[in-house]
């Protein structure tokens, strides 16, 4: 029930620090982590890892590649379900598939996955519905954890997708002796992204203005960044579009001046996400270069590189886990643009929660 909610997105939304919260009791046991010595056992044995997912879940697994290779140090590639299923890129040796989908029942997942059981290669669904499809057909399951997701807008399964990799990311780095695993205390972030998308949230009049004064009457915007908030862009533009039905688009911040900038008008709505040191001189610039041509840009910054006239500080976290944080004022700024246009937030048109035919 969404209770004193006026839609379960907002529910969801405001959900995500329980949620990591509950990972972290769910997979941790004082300082150790907790999974399945086999699953283990198996991705150790995999020299490369296979994410394969579909929409938002697709974006998580971005994330998650940054996460598996930088932590355990495993070549990790996402792909989108739909894709994967009838363009196979070369397989190496020794695949290992982790299947991402807050439903379990993800038609386009299911035709991949039905494609590598017949070859009899081992995979992992990490999913928010354990008795689903996805995950009685995979050799291993981990539970999300995230309570049910009503809203067609995915946001709680998204961070609980984030999380849940991290704490495998570190278990299998850790269980390989790879030092950057050791060096990343994954229940002392997770803990910190849990109070700092308490903070965002606790901020959602102050996003509601920013939405209005960015997006009340646009029918375009993008979202810019680089490294991991390139992947946020991804899923800040997927929430924009599909409640609002704004016309909106994610990518790379450097690949802004080799095409999209042709688009930058008087007034075009540009999200610049900042929370990498090493490339947050750049995105900057690359703001510069969107307002010098009128654009109108919102910039959401990590603490440590915080500059004044920034619009929206995010508290500070690992890099690689900043999208917890900065996809929380996205999922707002989408939520509040619907919400102000007066549409059902919940129930975008043409859209289901769960896709189950390709
Ligand atoms: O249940 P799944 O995670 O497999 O669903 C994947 C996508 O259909 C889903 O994320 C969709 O893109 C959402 N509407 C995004 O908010």
């Amino acid at each position: 029930e969404k209770g004193a909610y006026p839609y379960y997105m907002l529910k969801e939304v405001s959900e995500q620090p329980a949620v990591m919260r509950r990972l972290l009791r769910r997979y941790t046991k004082g300082a150790s982590l907790q999974f399945d010595v086999k699953l283990l056992a198996a991705l150790k044995d995999a020299d490369q890892l296979y994410i394969v997912a579909a929409g938002t879940s697709y974006h998580a697994g971005l994330v998650g590649q940054a996460l598996f290779e930088q932590l355990a140090g495993v070549r990790t590639t996402a792909f989108l379900a739909s894709e994967f299923a009838y363009h196979q890129p070369l397989l190496s040796q020794k695949p290992f598939f982790i299947f991402l989908t807050q439903s379990g029942e993800t038609a386009d997942l299911r035709q991949v996955l039905v494609q590598i059981n017949a070859k009899n290669l081992p995979s992992l669904t990490m999913t928010n519905v354990l008795t689903a499809t996805l995950a009685r057909e995979a050799t291993f399951a981990l539970d999300l954890a995230a309570g049910p997701e009503i809203a067609v807008a995915s946001t709680k399964a998204y961070t609980a997708q984030v999380a849940l990799e991290a704490l495998l990311a570190k278990a299998l780095g850790a269980a390989k002796g790879q030092a950057a695993a050791k060096a990343f205390d994954v229940e002392h972030e997770l803990s910190l992204a849990a109070t700092g998308q308490q903070a965002l949230i606790d901020q959602q009049s102050a996003i509601h203005e920013l939405a209005k004064e960015m997006f009340a009457t646009t029918r375009n915007a993008f979202f810019i960044g680089r490294g991991t908030d390139y992947y946020v862009s991804l899923e800040s533009a997927l929430k924009l579009k599909e409640i609002s039905y704004v016309q909106a688009e994610g990518f790379a911040a450097g690949e802004l001046k080799h095409g999209t900038i042709a688009l930058i008008e008087p007034g075009t709505p540009v999200v610049a996400i900042i929370t990498d040191p090493t490339t947050a001189a750049r995105t900057r610039s690359n703001a510069e270069e969107v307002e010098a041509r009128g654009g109108k840009v919102l910039r959401i910054v990590a603490e440590s590189l915080a500059e004044p006239g920034d619009d929206l500080i995010v508290p500070a976290l690992n890099p690689l886990l900043s999208p917890l944080l900065t996809i929380v004022p996205a999922q707002l700024l989408a939520y509040y643009t619907s919400l102000d246009r007066g549409y059902d937030v919940d129930r975008p048109r043409n859209l289901a929660k769960s896709v189950t035919v390709e």
